[in-house]
């Protein structure tokens, strides 16, 4: 598969001109990118190319119906020079189901895994190196076709870009604080809440930006049809810790099927606590949060990792959590987490694809002694 894979390297690096200590969310890509293209019923058309600006006829189907869909993956340097990239075949798969619901030709695991392959191998030197930061791999396809008739595109791009990364919340300096939406609803059964397409993220920023305006990071999403059960956060899953069990809630189409969540599950049941994915009624949070039975909440996600949730605001009345403090499962969850993805802690699940490169071993020196 893709024995006519194009390489055409950067002339010169943009490396020397990024400050790893100010990294952002998406502000600054590493040298290449990887596309593809499809017409006639066949991808074709491979390449590694310097990432750069794409032309797209203005009535491409993607920018009038977002007629697209993504992924978001990270990749890490390890501490024996070897590249991490943490469950891409989630990744793969979550795109071949999110290519689905949005009428989109599907593209091979393996085609995925090379682009990625060939990205890291080129660009590892932009892996970021402290905890938190990542590599962080950004696939996407976006339906080319210029028409206007509501109806599946016939041609296609499928691009996949890398960047180094902060984490997405700030949680170092302060746990994250969501806003309860009632009136808004980010998905409803039957809609496309579990695709990762544009739309949903479009849908959610008038309201995410009332809350931003109130002082909160995140709204807390509440089900489509009574707004009475909590749903996710939009840039990540949710889990509760009521004393002794963990609660999130489940998959019912409505919600992203993260790939952190899954992990997050995985690693509290290997320690012998009990989760449950269920309905969780956000009144039953909020009482729970009152008389002490909720002692931690976090969100779960590839951007935010784990990110712990110090207060939620629900209907005039801001709800603190553990103290707004990190509690301490949120704290274990994310150094297992990390530390899988470093490959300091065992990956017993065989979650992450190594990825040698060339150079690791003195990369890692290099940046250790830095
Ligand atoms: C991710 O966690 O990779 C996401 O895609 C969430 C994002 C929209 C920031």
């Amino acid at each position: 598969m893709l024995s006519n894979l194009k390489i055409q390297r950067v002339a010169e690096s943009r490396l020397g001109s990024v400050d790893f200590d100010r990294l952002g969310f998406g502000d600054v890509y590493s040298d290449h990118m990887f596309s593809m293209r499809y017409d006639d019923g066949r991808w074709h058309s491979p390449e590694v190319l310097p990432f750069g600006p794409i032309s797209l006829p203005p009535a491409s189907a993607t920018l009038h119906y977002g007629q697209s869909v993504f992924e978001g993956l990270k990749g890490f340097m390890g501490v024996d020079g070897v590249v991490r990239v943490f469950r891409p075949d989630r990744n793969a798969e979550r795109l071949r189901h999110s290519c689905e619901r949005m009428c989109i030709p599907a593209v091979d695991e393996e085609v995925f895994f090379r682009a990625i392959d060939e990205l890291v191998r080129l660009d590892h030197g932009w892996i970021p190196r402290k905890r938190g930061q990542a590599f962080y791999i950004r696939p996407l396809i976006v339906a080319t076709e210029p028409q206007l008739e509501v109806r599946p595109a016939r041609s296609y791009r499928f691009l996949v870009m890398t960047a180094p990364v902060r984490a997405y919340f700030d949680t170092a300096s302060a746990a994250v604080a969501l806003s309860v939406e009632e009136r808004f609803t980010r998905a409803s059964p039957g809609g496309t809440g579990e695709t990762k397409t544009a739309g949903n993220y479009g849908a959610s920023l008038y309201p995410g930006q009332s809350a931003n305006a109130a002082g909160y990071a995140q709204v807390l999403w509440l089900d489509g049809v009574e707004h009475r059960y909590v749903e996710e956060v939009g840039a990540m899953n949710i889990f509760f810790r009521f004393r002794d069990r963990v609660v999130t809630p489940a998959l019912r189409g409505t919600i992203l099927r993260g790939v952190t969540r899954d992990s997050v599950i995985t690693l509290l049941r290997d320690r012998g606590l009990e989760v449950e994915e269920g309905l969780v009624a956000i009144d039953e949070v909020i009482d729970a949060i009152g008389n002490g039975e909720l002692v931690e909440a976090f969100g779960a996600g590839t951007a935010a990792i784990i990110a712990p949730v110090g207060k939620i605001a629900y209907r005039g009345k801001e709800w603190v959590i553990n103290g707004n403090a990190t509690g301490e499962l949120t704290r274990e969850l994310y150094d297992t987490i990390t530390g899988i993805q470093l490959g300091e802690i065992e990956d017993r699940h065989g979650w992450n694809r190594l990825i040698p490169v060339e150079d690791g071993e003195q990369a890692q020196r290099l940046r250790a002694s830095g």
